[in-house]
């Protein structure tokens, strides 16, 4: 099992419209959402995401890894994004129904893989002026994966590249979308200078270590469990947990800035932290004509073992990160899911179908918009939608 998007059961769905907040909720049996071409995201890039994992445990248990800290983060992101705050236990609530409604997607424990989580908050409403719209979507998908860096076992190779990821006072340290097509590019310069990853360096001063492109930057140096402070990186969950894991072992842990060029040399290990690599170790760094070379995880690796025992069930989870997903939440899940909505127009509404064909340009200049709007509102996909809508509501008022 690799990375990337595979098909699964349903998506979960929340709408906040201006004047009535967030809705109750939808559970949405197909991977497709119908978008005006104006809303705020797509022509503005007004989102925020996060990334975040559900495991089976030894036990055959599923239990998802600190969905507190993502609702957190996401808060975080929208307030600076001027989106509306998704509150910490819808965040939470839609990330359970999410992985319940898809419980048969989770890699078994045998496999090592995990059910990857991808809440978006978005402007899904019309945007023209860059002023706050009046609707936003949260959508939460998820996909079962395996390792992100899956050819790199060794350890990965990384490159310094000539760009900034984001500006001090900037988005770098919340998950917007946006930073994440500022870094298409600087991902592509890595890749020409022969590396898996990029790496980057503050936009400043062009001197201390950033970090990579999804995940941050940790280091041992002098036994020490050193990783960048900066206003500009993600606080990655990861990082934070491997840092409560360091101490907890009795490791000193300095959370501070990092020079490249005085100190690189001095680190006997490097990985990147995050949900998606967990603490990939690096091999190699290029900055330039340079390369400096790092050996394996020793003490890092310590720390991931732990944790991955803790997000498994095999170690006990003193932290408190790992919240369970209950069995009565999938059956209601799976209920409501049963019965899909139709995705086309009935047939009875359509005209024979060669009909239908010869007359689409006639048929479409003639009927004026309302026209069209009221055909979809007396069709059965609305009544269908509605009676979806009204069982997801009952199902939630008894989670
Ligand atoms: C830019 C960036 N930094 C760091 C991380 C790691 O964060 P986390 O451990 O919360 O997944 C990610 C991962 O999503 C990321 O995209």
């Amino acid at each position: 099992l690799g990375f990337g998007i595979e098909p699964v059961n349903a998506h979960v769905r929340y709408t906040w419209k201006k004047g009535s907040g967030w809705d109750r909720g939808q559970i949405i049996p197909e991977p497709n959402i119908n978008l005006h071409i104006n809303s705020g995201v797509l022509h503005y890039g007004l989102a925020v995401f996060e990334g975040l994992k559900a495991f089976e445990g030894v036990d055959g248990s599923h239990n998802i890894c600190n969905p507190y800290a993502n609702a957190k983060r996401m808060k975080d992101g929208a307030r600076r994004l001027m989106m509306p705050e998704v509150p910490e236990e819808l965040f939470v609530s839609a990330v359970k129904d999410a992985v319940a409604v898809n419980r048969t997607c989770i890699p078994s424990y045998s496999s090592g893989g995990a059910l990857y989580i991808r809440p978006l908050l978005f402007a899904s409403g019309v945007m023209l002026p860059l002023k706050i719209t009046d609707e936003f979507s949260l959508v939460v998908s998820v996909t079962p994966v395996g390792d992100y860096f899956s050819s790199s076992t060794n350890g990965v190779t990384a490159g310094v590249v000539d760009l900034d990821r984001c500006a001090p006072r900037g988005t770098g340290h919340v998950k917007a979308a946006g930073n994440y097509a500022s870094d298409m590019y600087g991902l592509e310069m890595a890749r020409k200078m022969g590396c898996d990853t990029s790496l980057y360096l503050d936009a400043k001063e062009n001197a201390y270590i950033e970090e990579f492109s999804v995940a941050n930057f940790v280091g041992v140096k002098d036994g020490c469990y050193v990783t960048p402070k900066t206003d500009s990186v993600l606080p990655s969950i990861t990082n934070n947990m491997l840092m409560d894991l360091a101490k907890d072992a009795g490791m000193k842990v300095e959370h501070r800035a990092i020079h490249f060029e005085n100190e690189i040399e001095q680190f006997t290990e490097i990985a990147g932290s995050g949900t998606a690599v967990v603490l990939s170790p690096v091999r190699e760094i290029k900055k330039g004509s340079r390369v400096y070379q790092f050996g394996s995880l020793k003490l890092l690796d310590a720390l991931k073992k732990r944790l991955v025992r803790i997000q498994r069930g095999e170690a006990i989870d003193t932290f408190g990160w790992m919240e369970k997903v209950p069995y009565g939440v999938a059956e209601r899940a799976r209920k409501a899911i049963e019965k899909p909505i139709p995705t086309r127009m009935p047939p009875t509404l359509l005209p024979p179908k060669k009909k239908m064909f010869e007359n689409s340009k006639k048929l479409q200049n003639s009927m004026s918009f309302r026209e069209k709007s009221k055909i979809f509102e007396n069709s059965k996909i609305f009544e269908n939608s509605k009676k979806f809508q009204n069982s997801r509501k009952a199902r939630v008022s008894c989670l």
